[in-house]
């Protein structure tokens, strides 16, 4: 399927950021809100990264796929901390490089590759992999179903998903809902709800948690870093954009505040596949 205008706009946009998240200043930042340095872009912290990789059981020897993998966060983290081996895909070129540089720094850990590649479209045999993770990735782009599908064809019988993502809750007063787009991440929205969608692509939920406080907490706490580093940040990424990052991300807060907009972590397994 060809990408849209406001995807390839997001890529774009992304292979910009990603080097400056590789700076001193973003990197001293990242510690302290999520507890990493690899340059991410999601919210998933050191703690969340830890719980997910005992969802996955990932251990030395188990083939894990990430999507939407940009620098390596979480997965080279888990390639080192478990010894698991790592595939790596995203969009941005730029991304990947910094992964593999990383990979390559990082010193001993299971065997990592890194793939341009899209969710819905992976260049892989059925069943190539243990484990399938993705970080507030599905919010990031627009075929939410095709990817679940594809995640579902590309993992063995058996095998695990642990993703997390944001949405607005169901239900939303129609200008709530509209707040949320406007402020949320760029493809937020969902024509289905994820365990529904889950079901259509052949997986079975194992398990679900709500992660929004943590979600909300991260993001006061990001803002809090930016508004003590404002100089700096300015100077880094220009005055105009970081105070329009500044803005949009207070009222992102407010949005979370409000109860518009919500993070989850989802955990599946393989179902069989309905008989058509
Ligand atoms: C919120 S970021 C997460 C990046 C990284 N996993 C992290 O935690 O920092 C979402 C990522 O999804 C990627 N993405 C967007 N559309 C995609 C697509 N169609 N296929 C694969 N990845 C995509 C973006 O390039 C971006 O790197």
């Amino acid at each position: 399927m060809p990408r849209s205008p406001d995807e390839k706009a997001l890529t774009d946009r992304l292979s910009k950021l990603y080097p400056l998240g590789q700076s001193k200043i973003m990197l001293e930042i990242e510690r302290r809100v999520c507890g990493c340095d690899y340059g991410g872009t999601s919210w998933a912290t050191r703690h969340e990264a830890e719980e997910i990789a005992k969802l996955l059981a990932l251990v030395p020897g188990r083939r894990l796929l990430d999507i939407g993998a940009g620098t390596g966060w979480p997965a080279l983290y888990w390639a080192r901390m478990t010894g698991c081996d790592a595939v790596l895909a995203d969009v941005p070129l730029a991304a990947l490089h910094i992964a593999t540089e990383r990979a390559a720094a990082d010193g001993p850990t299971g065997d990592c590759w890194a793939v341009a590649a899209e969710g819905a479209a992976l260049p892989f045999k059925n069943g190539s992999f243990d484990s399938v993770s993705h970080s507030d990735v599905l919010c990031c782009l627009d075929a939410k179903l095709a990817t679940l599908k594809e995640c579902r064809r590309v993992v063995r019988p058996g095998g695990r998903m642990v993703f997390t993502v944001i949405f607005p809750p169901p239900n939303l007063a129609s200008a709530d809902h509209e707040r949320a787009v406007r402020f949320g991440p760029p493809f937020v929205a969902t024509a289905a709800e994820y365990p529904a969608m889950l079901q259509e692509a052949g997986w079975s939920t194992t398990h679900r948690r709500d992660l929004t406080a943590e979600y909300a907490k991260s993001v006061q706490h990001l803002l809090h870093e930016e508004a003590a580093h404002a100089e700096q940040l300015s100077e880094l990424y220009g005055p105009a954009e970081f105070s329009e990052t500044l803005t949009r991300r207070r009222m992102t807060a407010q949005v979370i505040g409000k109860g518009f907009l919500r993070r989850e972590l989802f955990a599946a397994t393989t179902a069989p596949f309905p008989m058509s």
